[in-house]
């Protein structure tokens, strides 16, 4: 039976527990430049309405360095444009694919890609979730901190989609999360509350950034206006003024802790110059480890048999 990644919830513990073990072992062969063509054969598509560098380029390479081909698509260069539905581009793709990774604005459209598909449908971000993105950076973590339990992460800045990635990474780990959002831009509640149901440490959310990160071992931020909100830019940069990971926030951190960004960064608005070159940062790492983490889960989900060895 196939097996979609469309959020975080869709894998238990164990699962993304055996999916980072994952990771690892394959980022090792990279190094001894030991990695097996696990994925010859096998051709998956990237369906991408938005824009991408890294999350485009490291499934790319990741294929590629499996021995698999990839299909590079925009919606706008397919029938779709031309209004074929989405539950018939999904059953016709399945008959040439082994895998779709998909990037848009509505979960609703990757829901009903996938619900169709007879192939894994993997997130590549969309408006409510990014789970590559914080599956990779959990990988980013155990390298920087060891074992995951009992750690501090903060979140400052928009309750967005990486946000809600991680909330739902916190329902399934043992992590402590608080997120500092100005008003008006929390995190989804229905989103937050099921977490919260489900986490096994706490998941909170306050105003104050500096609460937020008192402490904490994991500091993560992203852009204040993410795509799809560029109207609302300038509004935004004026309510998330004060939500900067600047120097003296970062101080309030463990001298230890370590700075997360996805990127692309804005620097100057949510994060400095500062923070993001200096010696916490861990930002480039966990930008490198996108290629790393996409080479385990498409080795997983479209049947590699890199689960040996
Ligand atoms: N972090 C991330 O997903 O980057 P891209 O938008 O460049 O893919
Ligand atoms: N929150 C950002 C993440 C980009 C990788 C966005 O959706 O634009």
């Amino acid at each position: 039976m196939k097996r979609d990644l469309l959020t975080i919830l869709d894998l238990s513990t164990e699962e993304i527990d055996a999916l980072l073990r994952r990771a690892d072992r394959l980022k090792k062969q990279w190094r001894q430049g030991t990695l097996r063509p696990t994925l010859a054969g096998k051709t998956l598509a990237l369906l991408f309405d938005k824009p991408s560098t890294r999350t485009r380029v490291s499934f790319q390479v990741a294929m590629y360095q499996l021995g698999g081909q990839v299909v590079v698509l925009t919606a706008q260069e397919t029938q779709l444009s031309r209004d074929e539905s989405l539950a018939d581009t999904a059953r016709v793709l399945s008959r040439y694919l082994d895998g779709l990774v998909v990037r848009t604005f509505a979960d609703a459209r990757i829901e009903e890609l996938a619900r169709y598909a007879k192939i894994p449908v993997i997130n590549g971000l969309t408006d409510l979730y990014h789970p590559c993105q914080v599956l990779s950076d959990l990988m980013t973590v155990r390298e920087k901190k060891g074992d995951l339990t009992g750690l501090h992460v903060a979140w400052v800045g928009d309750g967005n989609n990486v946000a809600h990635s991680w909330i739902n990474a916190a329902a399934r780990l043992p992590i402590r999360l608080v997120l500092a959002c100005p008003p008006g831009y929390e995190p989804r509640q229905e989103i937050l509350e099921r977490a919260q149901a489900l986490a096994p440490y706490e998941i909170r959310l306050c105003r104050d950034p500096a609460e937020a990160v008192a402490g904490a071992h994991v500091i993560n931020t992203d852009v204040w206006a993410s795509m799809g909100q560029e109207q609302e830019r300038e509004v935004r940069l004026k309510e998330f003024c004060g939500y900067q990971v600047d120097g003296s926030l970062l101080r309030r951190a463990r001298p230890d802790a370590i700075v997360l960004h996805c990127l692309p960064a804005h620097r100057g608005e949510e994060i400095s110059d500062e923070v993001m070159d200096g010696p916490n940062s861990a930002i480039f790492d966990q930008a490198e480890n996108r290629l790393h983490f996409q080479r385990a889960l498409l080795d997983w989900l479209l049947g590699g048999d890199g689960v040996r060895g």
